[in-house]
């Protein structure tokens, strides 16, 4: 069956944080799944969706490559990539804070002169702000527990996604300054939507209504 014309809404969902929360979501608008131990692939309850489930930072390949017509992922992700989606829905839950952070007690330098040095999950997104304000910085692009960062001198200043702030408090660092809020989005491949617009349409206002019929 072709993948951009099959008959299933075909949904990647990432692994990790938001995982629970879209699985509790589309439950409660009436679709529910689930992935079979360790399978990647899920068909919900009246086999019109079909569930793709990838690592966060691929999700939005498998979207722009027609692979699954719909995403469901952060603006950040999405910014990392490049990527131009249609963002047909916002969803109430998942919302982040991208910060930029410190130890406590160190921060912004008011001496700009020289590279600011920061490690980061999100180069793309980093690098294109502090560009905007015209200040020079250093990226050091790292996979995860960024954190550690300033605690271990590799960098005074990291950005990274804030959701409760524990892992900010719980490993002495303060946010220095929130950079954007970060949003969950029901993304599509514009050639998917065009030619899927009626299905995708109607899945979205089951969505805004709460309910999957
Ligand atoms: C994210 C983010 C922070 C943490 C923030 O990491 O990079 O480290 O969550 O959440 P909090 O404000 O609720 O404490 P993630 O859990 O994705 O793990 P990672 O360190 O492997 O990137």
């Amino acid at each position: 069956m072709n993948k951009i014309t099959d008959d299933f809404l075909t949904i990647a969902l990432p692994k990790g944080r938001l995982e629970n929360k879209i699985e509790e979501y589309l439950s409660r608008c009436g679709c529910s799944f689930s992935f079979a131990g360790r399978e990647l692939i899920a068909f919900d309850n009246e086999n019109k969706l079909k569930l793709l489930l990838v690592k966060n930072a691929d999700l939005p390949v498998y979207v722009k490559h027609g692979i699954a017509g719909l995403g469901i992922c952060g603006e950040d992700v999405i910014t990392e990539t490049g990527y131009e989606f249609y963002k047909i829905f916002e969803f109430p839950f998942g919302n982040t804070r991208m910060c930029l952070a410190a130890k406590r007690g160190d921060g912004f330098p008011k001496d700009l002169r020289t590279k600011v040095k920061i490690a980061t999950k999100f180069p793309v997104f980093t690098e294109r702000y502090f560009h905007s304000l015209g200040i020079p910085v250093e990226i050091i692009k790292l996979s995860g527990s960024i954190e550690l960062a300033p605690i271990l001198g590799l960098t005074h200043y990291i950005v990274d996604l804030v959701e409760t702030g524990s892992t900010i408090k719980e490993n002495n660092l303060e946010i220095i300054e929130e950079l954007a809020k970060i949003k969950v989005y029901l993304i599509s491949n514009p050639a998917y939507y065009k030619l899927n617009y009626k299905k995708v349409d109607d899945f979205v206002r089951r969505l805004q209504k709460g309910q999957f019929k």
